[in-house]
């Protein structure tokens, strides 16, 4: 990996090691203590020595002035004790050179963390419960979900995604009973799951006036429980109208799944582990169902079997992760869900390690806020709900307007309005810290002007303008230096480190700040210095190379957050 942080890092832990061999701290120890100061006009790069003041036993700027002494590079033209201070400067030539070098060599795999060789992560998210809409708030675990199984594969893992579909439970009980009591054959076909969340909402309508209904249904989901070949089929059929739905969404943001074993794949997997929790004395009754005393944990009781034995959603949880553990042998299990369902996961995980599975601690849950939708009109059939659909055909209409206008001549390419509309969605709702809650501005999404997805595709597809338009792959020169070179020099050396921690943290948000910076570096680039028409021939190379750099890091940037490379916008 290069990195400027990296490379400092290492001087500093040589030096330390020559001029305090007593002292033990490591490179990744330096890395965290490495800082980029908010004003560069002391340094690129700088070490606060106090952090090192307790290790070493010695005023911090003596220990500054002892390392500026020894360490020595020519990635930097610079270091320099000030205070307490240890200051790097960057010798742009050398770095830069070293760096295009670099990128041009790896090519797509530049700032891989490469730390998952022969590791796999099971990922399981999107997840949405069948014949019920999948709408807004799936966004979250859908894209965020995405993102860290592209960002495992960079870093060499291998991957497997897993759509947990909900497809059991109650609810097919009411669907049966609504399908036959007002649904028909030839309205599902047509209205696909529209019709289904249509029948599903009557079904609680009419239950309100008639209690016999919820009964009917339970009975009908015994029958599906017990096999019942005319449930089954129906059940079948829910669940393939319903995917056919869902899939439309999934190819608009390129998104496949390894694995599409939902709840009901466990039913004949839970009676093992209700033996298990058995055995480890776990299991209590609870008013008449079998639960886990969490209180020692400060958590409610977790409910395992509800007092007429059926199973529960943590039950197939518990199943879920025992069969993966079994079948994938994963280094990390990863669930993706609304930051409501924190509890579900904080109890269940609990429980698997009462178990005694030694895998407990390669279970992660990782939560995100909610998202509400201001401004635009995007109220649907099925009421306050906004479906995801609803949104991605909103804002690709929007984008083919604005195309139609700025092409004068009423045309739009419909393959770019929808990277686009689609991009301006994902990128927006990836812009923000994971846990923040989100309202949605579609105006502000589709912004060419703002920070947002259009503005990033646009930015990427000047770089392939520009390239297209020479048959030359350029070549760095040390030579050539503007700050706004330079500028863009250091932006390109931070993409390892923000991937390091958009995987560390599973918050592909940093992924997508990153390509901000790297859009607002190369852009100032842009106005700033001429590229192909540039007169002298070592700066016009040394900027080609610096636009492939740009080219090459943005394009894998964005592919990482789930969003198309548009060459032409
Ligand atoms: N189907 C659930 C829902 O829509 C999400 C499932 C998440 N995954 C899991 N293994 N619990 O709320």
């Amino acid at each position: 990996m290069l990195t400027l942080k990296l490379s400092a890092a290492r001087l500093v832990d040589e030096a330390v090691k020559q001029a305090y061999p007593s002292a033990s701290l490591t490179v990744a120890e330096l890395l965290d203590m490495i800082e980029y100061p908010p004003d560069d006009s002391m340094g690129d790069l700088a070490l606060p020595c106090f952090k090192l003041a307790k290790a070493l036993r010695m005023a911090p700027p003596k220990i500054a002035a002892t390392l500026a002494e020894l360490c020595q590079s020519d990635d930097f033209s610079s270091i320099e004790a000030v205070g307490g201070y240890l200051n790097f400067k960057m010798n742009a030539g050398a770095f830069g050179t070293r760096l295009c070098q670099t990128i041009s060599r790896e090519g797509d795999m530049y700032g891989s963390p490469r730390c998952g060789e022969g590791k796999m992560v099971v990922l399981d998210y999107s997840s949405p419960n069948v014949a019920k809409p999948f709408h807004v708030g799936h966004l979250g675990t859908t894209v965020i979900g995405h993102s860290l199984k592209l960002l495992h594969e960079f870093a060499g893992y291998r991957t497997m995604g897993i759509n947990h579909l909900g497809d059991w439970g109650t609810q097919f009980g009411k669907l049966i009973v609504a399908y036959r009591l007002w649904g028909s054959k030839e309205a599902v076909e047509q209205r696909e799951i529209d019709e289904l969340v249509a029948l599903y909402v009557r079904f609680h309508q009419e239950a309100e006036n008639d209690p016999t209904l919820e009964e009917k249904a339970r009975a009908e989901f015994k029958k599906l429980e017990q096999n019942d070949p005319e449930n089954i089929a129906l059940w079948k059929w829910f669940i393939e109208i319903s995917l056919r739905e869902y899939n439309k969404t999934y190819r608009q943001l390129g998104i496949t799944f390894d694995s599409y074993n939902g709840e009901s794949f466990y039913t004949d997997k839970m009676p093992r582990e209700i033996e298990r929790l058995r055995e480890k004395n776990l299991l209590k009754i609870d008013d008449g169902a079998s639960v886990v005393d969490l209180s020692e944990w400060n958590m409610p009781v977790c409910l395992i079997l509800k007092r007429d034995g059926s199973t529960l959603y943590p039950t197939r949880d518990i199943a879920a992760a025992a069969y993966r553990a079994e079948n994938y042998q994963f280094e990390k299990c990863v669930y993706v869900t609304s930051a409501g369902q924190s509890l579900h996961f904080a109890q269940w995980f609990k429980v698997v390690e009462l178990m005694g599975y030694d895998w407990y601690d390669k279970l992660v849950h990782v939560p995100y806020g909610t998202v509400s939708i201001n401004g635009a009109k995007l109220a649907t059939r099925t009421g306050n709900v906004i479906l995801l659909k609803d949104l991605f055909a909103c804002a690709v209409d929007k984008v083919r307007e604005i195309s139609r206008e700025k092409n004068g001549d009423g045309s739009a390419n419909e393959e770019i309005a929808e990277a686009v509309g689609v991009g301006a969605v994902v990128f927006y709702y990836l812009s923000n810290n994971r846990m923040r809650d989100i309202n949605f501005v579609l105006e502000d999404a589709l912004s060419f002007d703002g920070n947002t997805g259009p503005y990033a595709q646009y930015t990427y597809a000047r770089t392939c303008s520009i390239l297209s338009h020479t048959d030359s792959k350029g070549t760095f020169s040390a030579a050539s230096q503007t700050p706004e070179e330079v500028a863009l020099l250091k932006v390109l050396a931070m993409f390892p480190e923000r991937v390091k921690a958009a995987l560390d943290e599973y918050e592909p948000s940093y992924v997508t700040r990153y390509i901000l910076d790297l859009c607002a570096a190369f852009n100032r680039f842009y106005h700033e210095c001429h590229i192909l028409s540039c007169e002298d021939e070592t700066t016009r190379e040394s900027r080609i190379a610096l636009t492939a750099c740009v080219n090459t890091v943005l394009g894998r940037a964005l592919e990482l957050i789930c969003m198309k490379k548009t060459e032409k916008i």
